[in-house]
């Protein structure tokens, strides 16, 4: 990382630059979310730019908000980087905020990342110090500021319209949408709403430009990507790859194989795909492979499954989870996890489970359900339905 004033000349260039073509720079660099369902930045940022505060409510306002609630077990990814490159998320949001017009960034931060919380608050301190960030700063007219926000500890907190709800100091409900965060978001202002990774992209492509991020990566997934392995690798910790690299190299080369007998890898949390071992030479680190595949990249944390670990035990833990986080705003994802939970639980007791009525039940949160919660829990439920059948049979009538 080089000296601070080295690492923010280029935020002085940017105030000198005229916003449409920094936000172009970001368009060309086509960044997708790295908070799971990769939706391209650019898009978000341009919807926010060319909305207008209607709320009335004094000086027109818009926001950014970094997503740092890092809920997914075996995800780590975003703490690192707000302990150890927090300027680099910081100047994300700032650049963002400088291409629609936003005066506040927001960082929601995990309350059980304490030192992330301190780190990231110190790095505000430098940044006033130095005059990089307040009003009129460097005499450009741009006005920005910070507020570092401990999260509420919970997991649906981490979904974006839930975590606007809990800055607001409301229950952590989901929205409905539209509309949409980047026509009426925090407090109904225009609000753009990215999680850590995806901000800290940022300040790269802008210094070495949007098409130098675009050349990196497969067709669809530009740049690199953190990725999380778990302890039950031989070499656990987080690599940053470049898109499109095979899963096989990550696992074997970096990760040094699995340390204990496994049978399949959760990636991308609990909303992600399980995936069987015989799938690993398919799949790269991009979205597309995943997709294709059946699976999830989500946030790209890999957690091993091992192999004396029930199939029946994990999913019922999966339904136990949704249950426990759900919100309890639409029924698919509030009863159907429950009964899901409850179903498998009387499997267990030799009470077997009528398949039909099983199927219906994950279509029905599937299709049914306002978010990727309830939504997202069945991908890994009918991955391992497909892959773990002879396991799972037995509890099936
Ligand atoms: C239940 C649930 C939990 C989520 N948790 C997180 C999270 O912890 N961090 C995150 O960045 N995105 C999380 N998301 C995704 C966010 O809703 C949103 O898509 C993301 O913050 C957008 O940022 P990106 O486009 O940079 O990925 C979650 C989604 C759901 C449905
Ligand atoms: S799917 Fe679950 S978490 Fe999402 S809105 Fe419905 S009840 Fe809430």
């Amino acid at each position: 990382m080089p000296r601070l004033e080295e690492f923010y000349a280029v935020w002085e260039q940017v105030l000198k630059s005229n916003s449409a073509d920094v936000l172009n720079e970001i368009k060309v660099a086509t960044i997708r979310g790295r908070g799971g369902a990769g939706f391209p930045m650019g898009f978000k940022l341009e919807a926010c730019r060319n909305a207008e505060d209607t709320t009335g409510n004094g000086t027109p306002r818009k926001y950014i908000v970094c997503n740092a609630d890092e809920g997914d077990p075996a995800a780590y990814s975003d703490r690192y980087l707000l302990e150890q490159r927090p300027h680099r998320v910081l100047l994300g949001m700032m650049i963002a905020g400088y291409c629609v017009g936003a005066d506040t960034g927001v960082l929601y931060i995990r309350a059980e990342y304490p030192e992330a919380v301190e780190i990231v608050k110190q790095a505000v301190r430098d940044l006033e110090a130095q005059g990089w960030i307040g009003n009129n700063i460097k005499g450009s007219g741009f006005n920005y500021r910070f507020k570092v926000i401990k999260a509420a500890g919970a997991y649906v907190c981490g979904e974006e319209t839930a975590l606007l709800n809990s800055i607001e100091g409301k229950r952590g409900e989901v929205r409905t949408r539209p509309p949409y965060p980047a026509q009426q978001g925090l407090f109904n202002r225009p609000t753009v709403v990215n999680n850590v990774e995806t901000l800290a992209c940022v300040p790269w492509v802008i210094t070495n430009g949007g098409a130098a991020f675009a050349k990196l990566g497969s067709e669809k997934s530009n740049g690199s990507k953190l990725v999380c392995l778990d302890s039950g690798f031989k070499r656990p910790g987080i690599y940053e790859v470049e898109c499109g690299t095979p899963l096989a190299k990550v696992i074997d080369e970096l990760g040094g194989g699995f340390a204990r007998p496994t049978k399949a890898l959760h990636i991308g949390g609990p909303l992600g795909g399980i995936v069987p071992l015989q799938k690993i030479n398919a799949l790269s680190i991009d979205f597309e492979s995943f997709q294709r595949e059946g699976f999830l990249l989500g946030h790209a944390s890999v957690l091993s499954i091992p192999q004396d670990f029930p199939m029946v035990k994990y999913l019922e833990h999966l339904f136990e989870f949704t249950a426990l986080e759900s919100c309890g705003k639409c029924f698919p994802c509030r009863i159907g996890s429950t009964r899901g939970k409850e179903l498998i639980l009387s499997a267990q007791d030799g009470k077997k489970i009528d398949r039909a009525l099983f199927n219906d039940l994950i279509e029905t949160m599937e299709i049914g359900s306002l978010c990727a919660l309830g939504g997202g829990l069945p991908l890994g439920v009918k991955n391992a339905m497909q892959y773990f059948r002879t396991e799972l049979d037995e509890y099936f009538a």
